[in-house]
């Protein structure tokens, strides 16, 4: 319940910024007390008096009140927030609070700001898009920002795509969430993540490796925070930005993986292994950049280890190991044959098209568990993807 929960909203300059009000009612519905910061340049979407009367708060825009004088303290306002949420936020003030600058009172707010922070980007497609902005979004993630991402449709401009921020009902579950989480069996357990894809050197320039970007396996170490678990993940080479609140190793080759994992196992209530792991890599490596000359170029190959197939042979009774199964064809008969191999609790079917699997934001799977149950999802965002499974697995080892 969000009752009581004193909710700072900073809002930028942006034409989603209309929606605000709605926002604020909604919160207001809910109990909660709001406080709402513009820039001076939100003010040219929405009105301060708007926001006062639907927050029932003074808008405040600048440093000092222009009719008493008095000091708007940045200071207490950060204190004083159970969360801050800044929506739309744009490229501009995204920067900014990379940079740490301060030269309004939203941003010098954000700097107090003790309270988890959360960002609604919206900007039009091509700015969203621009590797600086890609990189100063990732940058705060890493920093421990919370980002609801923008959604596609109908942009201000007229073009079609992602840019547009998340609905105000969007935002309002999402801090609902945040402050009252689902009860499940996740909260407290320890789980091992893995993600990306491995990487293989054949000399100290190249290497053997596959399509796999980290997101679905961050999805679901994102929602096992969420939902109050200790994560930790071990990420393979991959652009992705992790988690901030979980432990993570980087690794690179699948037998990095294979001793990240036993050691972490150890402490771990359970494994969901969702790395593209290489199953061979070259059998030397060769210490120097092999030369192109007119002949053929064979490298031989051997097995890499199965890290999910080592961790299940070990597992306790108290333990579990879920693992993924990327099929082509024959899908079903090759993901239960895993099940089976690997010793598993349940695996997750995924294939590879243009919405499903390696490098997409879309995915579809079928989970299939020991005792011959299965599930299939539709196609959906991966974070989407992620609470399906977690959801499933809640009920499927637990209960
Ligand atoms: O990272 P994304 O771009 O978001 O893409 C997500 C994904 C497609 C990589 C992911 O959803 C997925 O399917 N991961 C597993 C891919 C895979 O290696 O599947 P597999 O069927 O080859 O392997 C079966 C299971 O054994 C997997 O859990 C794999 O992690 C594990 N394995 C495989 C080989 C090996 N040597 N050791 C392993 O532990």
């Amino acid at each position: 319940m969000l009752k009581h929960k004193k909710i700072l909203i900073g809002v930028t300059g942006g034409i989603a910024a209309y929606k605000l009000p709605l926002f604020v009612r909604l919160l207001k519905k809910a109990g909660a007390q709001v406080q709402v910061i513009c820039t001076p340049s939100a003010l040219q979407f929405v009105t301060a008096e708007t926001l006062s009367v639907v927050s029932e708060n003074p808008t405040l825009v600048h440093f000092f009140d222009e009719k008493t004088g008095m000091w708007n303290h940045h200071v207490e306002l950060g204190l004083w927030a159970d969360a801050f949420i800044i929506a739309p936020c744009g490229a501009n003030t995204i920067a900014k609070m990379v940079q740490g600058e301060c030269n309004n009172l939203l941003l010098t707010t954000y700097l107090s700001a003790r309270c988890p922070v959360w960002i609604a980007p919206a900007m039009d497609l091509d700015m969203f898009l621009q590797p600086s902005v890609v990189q100063n979004i990732e940058t705060l993630k890493s920093r421990g920002v919370y980002v609801i991402d923008a959604e596609s449709g109908q942009l201000a401009s007229g073009l079609e795509g992602k840019g547009r921020m998340a609905e105000p009902e969007t935002l309002f579950n999402t801090l609902e969430y945040f402050f009252n989480p689902p009860n499940t069996h996740w909260k407290h357990k320890n789980i091992l993540v893995t993600a990306g894809p491995t990487f293989e050197s054949i000399d100290p320039v190249r290497f053997i490796g596959n399509h796999s970007s980290g997101k679905m396996g961050i999805c679901i170490a994102e929602r096992l925070i969420q939902l109050g678990a200790n994560v930790h993940i071990v990420l393979g080479p991959s652009h992705e930005t992790p988690p901030a609140n979980c432990k993570f190793t980087r690794v690179t080759s699948a037998q990095d993986m294979l001793e990240a994992c036993e050691t972490a196992f150890e402490y771990s209530d359970g494994l969901i292994m969702a790395a593209a792991v290489a199953d061979y890599r070259p059998k030397t490596i060769h210490p120097s950049k092999i030369k192109k000359d007119d002949a053929e170029l064979t490298i031989e190959l051997v097995k890499n280890p199965d890290i999910l197939k080592t961790l299940s042979l070990k597992k306790t009774e108290k333990q579990f190991c879920v693992g993924f199964a990327l099929e082509t064809n024959n899908q079903e008969e090759y993901a239960r044959k895993k099940l089976n191999e690997k010793n598993l609790d349940a695996i997750i079917l995924n294939s590879v098209s243009s919405q499903t699997g390696f490098q997409t934001d879309t995915n579809q799977v079928t989970i299939f568990d020991k005792s011959g149950k299965h599930i299939d999802s539709t196609i959906q965002s991966k974070e989407e993807i992620a609470v399906f499974i977690l959801d499933t697995l809640n009920s499927w080892i637990f209960e």
